[in-house]
């Protein structure tokens, strides 16, 4: 008994101090994709602009994207597909295949089931009707800007961990790490029911529920070694109104908010009316009323009107199997919604570039990355690489 209070007061302590907020400076500095993001050419969202039904070739092009751009950019990532099968209503019988992948960014040395995981989540499939429809908030632009993310923290990982490591104060931090994942199949078919939607959430979440890690482990499984699962859809239309859904997360939420009070107060949302370069457009330069993205900042922990699993979404099966779960959706959701006009013309860049931001120093964050983040050299060694290829 004794043993276990004080555990509990040493994990107590070290989630605690677990989360730390980035300097001005730092957040200043989040790089935006630029061209990457451009929706004709770009290297990271253009290839997502397809059609990606699952078990078509679209979605295996998108796929091989994803590998492709974490092979290239960022070999330090781990990655791992989690394949399942099912037939579908549309399928008359036949075996439709969903391919999760899976990358993850732990600690060097770290030892498997010892890591919590901050989990960074979005779909790639697209729905089948109507027929060619791109989904481009659903989910193609939150998966570009997982790839941003990934690649906008990656070098500052790679300090953080020296620095720890040479200050030989690892074994008294937790490990922590970051994982992304790319699910499919979250599209129903036909008709949205329990069975016809979430191929690939569900496959992964009953597969890691059951995948034990060695005895003795601090996790039981990978399930367990989530500590937060940030899931993003709908997102890239103009301006979403994103509420705080679940109690057990909002203190999650109300990280993530303030981060977007600093980034509008800096003047760096470019689609707030008071961006400067918005401002120098119009004739009246007074401040106009900011319209934030996550509208519930002063919700009280205490409130009850919490709308809890109101929205069906990849998260509800490891919700329920009590992974803590925040959801970055818009209610309403956008007009374009599993509309044709649910494409890259009609995505609004600026609310996709502000998404990326707030989702990279909200991870920056997480990870406590402040005073590693150095972007322009990140950049530069980015370069250097490529043209040394
Ligand atoms: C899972 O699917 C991927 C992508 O199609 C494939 O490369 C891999 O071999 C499959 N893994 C297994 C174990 O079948
Ligand atoms: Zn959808």
């Amino acid at each position: 008994m004794k043993n276990l209070a004080l555990f509990c007061i040493v994990s107590l302590l070290t989630l605690s101090a677990a989360y730390s907020p980035l300097s001005d400076d730092t957040l200043k500095g989040i790089p935006d994709p630029g061209d990457d993001f451009n929706i004709k050419d770009g290297a990271l969202l253009a290839p997502i602009l397809r059609t990606r039904v699952s078990g078509t070739p679209g979605n295996a092009a998108v796929l091989q994207h994803f590998v492709d751009f974490f092979k290239t950019t960022l070999p330090e990532w781990r990655l791992e597909f989690q394949n399942s099968s099912a037939t579908t209503p549309t399928s008359k019988g036949k075996k439709i295949p969903f391919i999760n992948l899976i990358a993850t960014r732990d600690p060097p040395g770290s030892q498997i089931g010892e890591v919590g995981r901050l989990a960074l989540v979005a779909h790639y499939d697209s729905k089948l009707t109507p027929t060619g429809f791109i989904g481009a908030t659903d989910s193609a632009a939150p998966c570009a800007m997982l790839l941003h993310t990934a690649r906008s923290i990656d070098a500052a990982l790679t300090k953080k961990w020296e620095a720890v490591a040479a200050e030989g104060s690892s074994q008294l931090e937790e490990p922590k790490g970051v994982q992304i994942l790319l699910l499919d199949g979250e599209e129903s078919f036909h008709s949205w029911t329990a069975t016809d939607s979430l191929y690939g959430a569900r496959a992964l979440a009953e597969h890691w529920e059951s995948s034990f890690h060695p005895p003795a482990s601090t996790y039981r499984t990978p399930l367990d070694s989530i500590d937060l699962f940030v899931l993003l859809d709908l997102l890239g239309s103009s301006a979403p109104n994103v509420p705080s859904y679940f109690k057990t997360t909002h203190w999650a939420y109300k990280k993530m908010a303030a981060i977007e009070h600093r980034l509008r107060e800096l003047r760096l949302f470019k689609s707030s009316a008071n961006h400067p370069a918005r401002v120098a457009k119009r004739k009246n330069k007074g401040l106009r009323a900011e319209g934030y993205f996550l509208v519930d900042s002063e919700k009280s922990d205490h409130d009850s009107a919490f709308m809890g699993g109101f929205v069906e979404d990849d998260h509800v099966p490891f919700m329920a199997r009590g992974v803590d779960i925040l959801h970055i959706i818009p209610s309403p959701f956008p007009r374009v919604w599993h509309e044709m006009t649910d494409d890259g013309k009609h995505l609004n860049m600026d609310v996709v570039e502000d998404w990326t931001r707030l989702v990279i120093a909200f991870v920056g964050e997480w990870m406590e990355l402040d005073g590693f983040l150095d972007f322009k050299s990140a950049r530069r060694a980015d370069y250097t690489e490529k043209t040394e290829l």
